[in-house]
């Protein structure tokens, strides 16, 4: 028999009104990404993203803009009448498949490893419906799970979900909690998915009823309880999505740390999931690696630094204070402390940007230096260039943006003005507080300065009249 065939539907129509929010729940971030996000990337580890149907309503386009990039199918779902509802909406784009794993768009913590044992389960029990069931420390909430007891004996088989608003007193105390996580043969639940009734509270289709359905018609529903409790934690408020985003980040620094790299006081620092870091980096306490930042090795990352979808080559220095942005630093560059990379940087191998020092659009070669309380803006340094303290490329006319060049093992004075377009070229000497408007050619001397006056004896004079002045008020 062929392997059995499985999409994953993904529900993530709903406003989310409990976060009191004008962005639709699924689009909230932990850890540096949607909730939807960390749904699909997860299940984009068990199928193709061809195979996964995000079902979307509340500001469908948006979740849609969000979402497109990572590949997956869009299911509308234009009133939101339930989960039930939103699962009715994917009948013919589920139709071709054998199985189906439905998630929920704001369960952000489960791990592929727990889809796949419910893939598992489902097929080796030759269930109609699995259902991924936890015990988290308060249930409250949550559908809890009414399993089959036989002889005394609780079975793992379900004979329904009940929703926390329905729950009979006696069954208030199911410590057992329904994740929103199923598998479902495809034919056997939409056989009876129109079955389903909107006799409860929120007057919904509720998917959950559908477990009582099945087992009524003595097709197996079972339950999987999975140890992993945390794993399966909805976000329905705000506090939850912050209780969730320091979850996932804990996870994220155990994670690197088993991976060789050495993080202190981890309970400081703030690394979203889509950052790599190489072994033998060192992350200093109260650092923050946000959106698709990657760290090569040996690397020092001191503490207060952000950095923001950075490329960090091997054994690079990031010294205090560092706010880096959208740039690259290769091998063995030292940056900081308190150095500011914008847009588009790219400091060269063993290049130093320094402190107070900002770079935008700016490529620095290898061993060029920066070194103090200097602009780079729009501006190419050549080789080994060493560039003053105090330095500013005048790249904005007010209209338009111009380009600094610099040539190789050049030497840009103290308290130069670059005033842009310009070029110097390769060995030249720039004289220090130059106000530079032209073309510099190679191995030259470019230098402005109004001659310096000295009148001895002045400062005695000019006391004396002062001193008088003061004494007659
Ligand atoms: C649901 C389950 C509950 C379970 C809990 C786990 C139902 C009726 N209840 O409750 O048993 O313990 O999840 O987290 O299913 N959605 C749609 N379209 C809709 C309504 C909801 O796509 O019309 C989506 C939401 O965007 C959300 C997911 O379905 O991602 C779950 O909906 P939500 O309203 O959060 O259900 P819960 O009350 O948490
Ligand atoms: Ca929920």
């Amino acid at each position: 028999m062929p392997n059995p065939s499985f999409a994953i539907a993904i529900l993530a129509a709903g406003k989310g009104t409990r976060l009191k929010s004008k962005l639709p729940k699924v689009l909230h971030q932990i850890a540096g990404r949607p909730l939807l996000g960390h749904v699909v990337r997860a299940a984009s580890n068990i199928v193709a993203p061809a195979d996964i149907f995000c079902i979307i309503g509340h500001e469908a386009e948006r979740v849609r803009a969000e979402l497109s990039p990572l590949g997956t199918q869009f299911i509308e779902q234009q009133e939101q009448r339930g989960t039930g509802h939103a699962l009715m909406q994917c009948r013919q784009a589920l139709a071709k498949y054998d199985h189906v794993l439905v998630l929920s768009g704001d369960v952000p913590l489960i791990r592929p490893e727990t889809i796949a044992a419910v893939r598992d389960f489902h097929i080796a029990n030759s269930a109609s419906m699995t259902i991924l069931t936890a015990e988290p420390a308060d249930p409250f909430g949550y559908g809890r799970i009414v399993r089959r007891i036989v002889n005394g004996v609780s079975t793992d088989h379900v004979d329904s979900i009940v929703e926390q608003k329905q729950l009979t007193p006696a069954q208030e105390e199911i410590g057992e909690i329904n994740s929103g996580i199923y598998a479902f043969n495809v034919a056997d639940l939409f056989a009876r998915i129109d079955q389903l009734s909107t006799d409860n509270p929120h007057g919904e289709f509720y998917l959950t009823q559908i477990a009582a359905i099945l087992q009524h018609d003595g097709k197996p529903v079972l339950a999987l309880r999975t140890p992993h409790a945390s794993e399966v934690l909805g976000v329905n408020t705000r506090r939850e999505l912050a209780q969730l985003d320091s979850i996932l980040r804990e996870r994220k620094t155990r994670d690197l740390m088993d991976n060789g790299v050495t993080i202190f006081k981890p309970e400081s620092v703030i690394i979203d999931a889509g950052v790599t870091i190489g072994p033998d980096t060192i992350i200093e306490p109260f650092v923050q690696l946000l959106g698709e930042t990657t760290i090569g090795e040996d690397c020092l990352i001191r503490s207060y630094s952000v950095l923001t979808n950075m490329q960090i080559g091997n054994g690079v220095r990031i010294n205090q204070g560092t706010i880096a942005d959208d740039s690259t630093v290769e091998q063995a560059a030292i940056i900081g402390p308190y150095s500011r990379l914008r847009l588009g940087s790219e400091i060269g191998p063993e290049a130093h940007v320094g402190n107070f020092v900002e770079t935008k659009k700016t490529k620095l070669a290898r061993g060029a230096k920066a070194n103090h309380l200097t602009y780079l803006g729009d501006a190419e340094i050549g080789e080994h260039t060493n560039i003053g303290a105090g330095t500013i490329t005048c790249n904005y006319d007010g209209v338009n943006k111009h380009k600094t060049v610099i040539g190789a093992s050049a030497f840009i004075g103290s308290d130069t003005t670059l005033v842009a377009p310009v070029r110097i070229g390769s060995g030249a000497y720039i004289g220090a507080a130059s106000c530079i408007t032209r073309d510099v050619p190679d191995d030259s001397l470019g230098l402005t300065r109004p001659e310096l006056l000295i009148k001895e004896g002045w400062a005695i004079g000019k006391r004396a009249k002062l001193q008088a002045a003061k004494l007659k008020k």
